[in-house]
This record gives C-alpha cells, structure tokens and sequence, in this order.
C-alpha cells in the first residue's frame, strides 16, 4: 500500500470518530453498482462505461441516473421505473454477500479503532446500507449509520456527514472520513473533516490523506499522517 499526505497546515488533531463509506470501502459494492446500473443501461440501449460509474460513486440513486442519461430526457414515470429496476438487479447481486465480502484489512482496523477509544460509524448514501452491513455481519460494530434517508442533501453537500458524526457526539476535527468517491471527499471537506481519499477515484491532492486500500492502515498511521499535516 502506497500513503501519500497532502502537504498543508492544520491545527493538531484529536481524533474521536471515524467515519466509513460503504460502497467501495467497507466492501466491493461498488463493482455491483456498476454492474446493475451496466445491465439496464444495455437493456435500454444507453452507453455506459467504468469512466460514468466512476463519477457515480458516492452520488445517489437519483443524481446516478442523471449521469448515466447525460442530457437525455425521460419521463418521470420511467425514470422512477429505471431506479427501481436498477435496484432489484443490485438487490438479487446483494445476495451473494456474505462477512467474507469485507475488503482487506477493515475488520482489524475496525476492531483497533474500537480498542483505541474511537467511535464507529457509516455514513453512505445508499438506501441499502443497513442491509448491506447486515449481511456483512458487522452491523454491531457500529455506533451509528447514516444512510440515504438519513438526509434531504445528498453527496457532495456535506449534510450526512454532519448528521452522522452529529449521532457520535463528534464535531468535523475530530472525525476522519474514510472515502473512495470524489462526491465524498469533497462533502468531507465542505464539512471541515479530516479525510482519508482510498483508491484511484480520488485523488491525493484533495484528501489529506491517500491510500490504495485499507489493508495496511492503522489507527496510528492515520493519526500520525495527520500530526504531520499539523505541524
Ligand atoms: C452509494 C454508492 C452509489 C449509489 C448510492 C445510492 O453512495 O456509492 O453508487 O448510487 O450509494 O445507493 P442505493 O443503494 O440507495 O441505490
Ligand atoms: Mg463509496
């Protein structure tokens, strides 16, 4: 794994909360995203590449089905039918999930943050997201979860992450955001969090701090990371 910081000054962190996307962090849901947002797209003869899932992630339902229609116009009746179709394709590929289904290295980090005092939270836009944790077997693990209903503003606002952190007791400087969508870390940063930007969808100018996955994080690599930025 390769970390990269970004090179800025900031006040010295005491970080109380960690705040974890789900799809694309916590587990490879965004591949299934893709894939069913891909399938109604070929159904429907609509171009669709990784470039426009890319730029999906972290966007709602709502705001994805505008970037995959690019300007077309539909029907309300039919878009609301696309949303629907799209989610029972992604609901029949949920039922391969299993705890297994966890990427490298979230587990162990989520157990040392637990041991280290930190609270625990997801904070993803998705209306599935209990579900998805569920079958994942980690639901308990956490404080608190925001979700798709949680807010009115979706990604980039930084409402769901105000209100999730809100739930920890947790004010923006004492929170990291973990995050793999560009939508996320820039509602991070408009909410005045620290941000940890993972994977090839973000980049490390934005978040403070860049990893390729969370394999070989640690509580102490991230708070150190940030120290560094504050000196
Ligand atoms: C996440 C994903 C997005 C997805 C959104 C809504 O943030 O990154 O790709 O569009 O959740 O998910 P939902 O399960 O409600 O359709
Ligand atoms: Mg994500």
């Amino acid at each position: 794994m390769c970390m990269t910081t970004r090179d800025t000054a900031m006040t010295h962190p005491h970080i109380r909360a960690f705040l974890f996307d789900l799809d694309g962090v916590i587990t490879d849901t965004a591949e299934f995203h893709y894939l069913a947002w891909k399938k109604l797209a070929a159904e429907e003869g609509i171009p669709f590449s990784r470039g426009e899932a890319d730029a999906m992630r972290g966007l709602s339902r709502r705001d994805s089905l505008r970037v995959l229609l690019n300007g077309r116009p539909v029907a309300e009746e039919t878009a609301q039918s696309w949303m629907l179709r799209k989610n029972d394709y992604y609901l029949q590929m949920l039922e391969q999930l299993t705890p297994d289904s966890l990427l490298p290295g979230v587990r162990r980090l989520l157990s040392e943050a637990r041991d280290a005092g930190i609270h625990l939270a997801v904070a993803s836009a998705s209306r599935n997201a209990h579900l998805v944790l569920d079958r994942l077997g980690v639901l308990p693990l956490f404080d608190a979860v925001g979700d798709g209903h949680s807010v009115v503003n979706p990604k980039p606002a930084p409402d769901l992450f105000l209100w999730t952190a809100g739930r920890l007791n947790a004010n923006p400087r004492q929170a990291v955001i973990f995050e793999d969508a560009r939508a996320g870390v820039d509602a991070a940063l408009a909410g005045g969090f620290w941000v940890v930007g993972i994977g090839s969808a973000v980049t490390s100018e934005r978040a403070h701090i860049h990893v390729s996955d969370l394999s070989d994080v640690t509580v102490t690599s991230i708070v150190r990371g940030l120290t560094v930025l504050s000196d």
